[in-house]
C-alpha cells in the first residue's frame, strides 16, 4: 500500500496532518473568545499614515463559517482518501485503480472501431485501407521513436520494410515479436576466437560471406575460426531465427558496415532488446500492427492477391 519504510513515517506524517487542523480549529476558538480591550472609539489604537485606524471588529460570521467548513472537509477528505500517512482511506481509491479504469474505459471506447477487423487474416487486414490506417497511426505512436517513421529504422533497430529479419518475418513471427518483444544476444567471443589478429583475419572472412570489399589471404587465415560463430550465424553464415541471430552473407548490417564494425560485435558482444507491448496494446491493435508491419515489406500486389484468395 505505502513505500514507507517503517511505520514512523506513516505516523509522524499523519501526527502532523492531525495536528496542523486541530491547531488551526483551536487558534479560531481561542481568538473568538479572547476580548481585545475596546477603546470608546472602538480602534485598537493601531494607527497608520495618520488616521487610518484599526477598527475592533469579531471576524465576520461567514468568514469563521468557511473557515470550519474547510476543518471539516478537510478531515472529511482524509477519512475517505489517502492522505494520512499509509492509510488508504475508506474508498479504497489508488491512482493505480483509476489509471486502470481510464485505460479500460478508452479501451471499451475503441473497441467497436476493432471489431470489424475481428477473426480477419493478416493478409486481408494488409489489404485494408481502414485497417492499415490505423496501423500507421499505432505505429507512429508506438514503434517509430524506435524503428523511424518510415520504418525504415537505424542503426541498432532494425528496417522492418525490407524482407531482411532478425526473428522471421511471417504473420505469427511478427506477432510474437510485438507482443513479447525480444532480446538480442551475442556474447563478446574474441577470446574464444584467439589473437587479435586472429579476429582480424576472421572479420575479413565475415566480409567475404556477402561479397564486401576483403584481403582474401586474411579471409582464407579466418575461415577456421568461423566454426565458433556457426553455432548462432549457421555454418553457411545465414543465420537463424530461433536465436535473432542475422543473416552475415547480405549486405544488410544492423550494427554498422565494415570490418571495424564486425571486430567490435566479436570483441564487445551485444544485446539488443526489443520491448514487450503487451502491456500497452490491445490484442486488437497488435494484430492491426502485426498485419502493417506484414504489410511493409510485402508488396501490395502480392497483398490483395492473397487477400482475394
Ligand atoms: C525502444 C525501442 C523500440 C520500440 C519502441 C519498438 N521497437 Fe521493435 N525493435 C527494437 C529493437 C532494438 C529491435 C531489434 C531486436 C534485436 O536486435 O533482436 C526490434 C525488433 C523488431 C522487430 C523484429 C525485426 C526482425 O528483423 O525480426 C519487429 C517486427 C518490430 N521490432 C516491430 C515493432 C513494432 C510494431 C513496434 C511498435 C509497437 C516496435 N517494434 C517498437 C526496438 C524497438
Ligand atoms: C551466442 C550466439 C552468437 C554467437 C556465438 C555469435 N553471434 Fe554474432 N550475433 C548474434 C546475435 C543474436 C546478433 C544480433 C544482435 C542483435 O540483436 O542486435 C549477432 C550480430 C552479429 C553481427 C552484426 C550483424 C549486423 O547486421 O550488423 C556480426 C557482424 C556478428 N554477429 C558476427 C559474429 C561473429 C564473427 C561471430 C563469431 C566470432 C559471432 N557473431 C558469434 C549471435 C551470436
Amino acid at each position: 500500500m505505502s513505500d514507507f519504510t517503517s511505520n514512523f513515517w506513516s505516523w509522524f506524517i499523519a501526527s502532523i496532518t492531525i495536528v496542523g487542523i486541530a491547531g488551526c480549529l483551536l487558534l479560531l476558538w481561542i481568538t473568538a473568545r479572547k476580548k481585545v480591550a475596546a477603546r470608546s472609539d472602538n480602534t485598537t489604537g493601531h494607527v497608520w499614515d495618520e488616521d487610518l485606524y484599526e477598527m475592533n471588529n469579531p471576524l465576520p460570521r461567514w468568514w469563521m463559517g468557511l473557515f470550519i467548513i474547510t476543518c471539516v472537509f478537510g478531515a472529511g477528505y482524509l477519512l475517505a482518501y489517502p492522505g494520512l500517512g499509509s492509510f488508504g482511506g475508506k474508498l479504497g481509491w489508488t491512482s493505480v485503480k483509476k489509471y486502470d479504469a481510464e485505460v479500460d474505459r478508452l479501451n471499451a471506447s475503441i473497441a467497436p472501431i476493432y471489431a470489424r477487423f475481428d477473426g480477419m487474416s493478416v493478409t486481408a487486414l494488409a489489404a485494408d485501407p481502414q485497417a492499415q490506417a490505423i496501423g500507421e497511426r499505432l505505429f507512429v505512436n508506438t514503434c517509430a521513436q524506435c524503428h523511424g517513421s518510415d520504418a525504415r529504422g537505424s542503426k541498432g533497430f532494425p528496417n522492418l520494410t525490407d524482407n531482411d529479419w532478425l526473428w522471421g518475418g511471417e504473420p505469427e513471427n511478427i506477432h510474437a515479436t510485438i507482443t513479447d518483444g525480444r532480446m538480442g544476444i551475442m556474447a563478446p567471443v574474441a577470446e574464444a576466437v584467439g589473437s587479435g589478429e586472429d579476429v582480424r583475419n576472421l572479420a575479413q572472412y565475415v566480409l567475404s560471406l556477402s561479397g564486401s570489399p576483403h584481403d582474401s589471404v586474411q579471409a582464407a587465415l579466418g575461415k577456421d575460426k568461423f566454426l565458433i560463430c556457426a553455432a548462432c550465424h549457421g555454418a553457411d553464415g545465414k543465420g537463424n531465427q530461433l536465436l535473432g541471430a542475422p543473416n552475415l552473407t547480405d549486405k544488410i548490417w544492423l550494427h554498422g558496415y565494415g570490418a571495424n564494425a564486425i571486430i567490435d560485435m566479436i570483441t564487445h558482444g551485444k544485446t539488443n532488446i526489443m520491448p514487450p507491448q503487451k502491456d500497452f496494446l490491445t490484442e486488437a491493435q497488435i494484430n492491426v500492427l502485426t498485419a502493417y508491419v506484414w504489410g511493409l515489406s510485402n508488396n501490395q500486389s502480392q497483398v490483395s492477391q492473397a487477400s482475394g484468395q
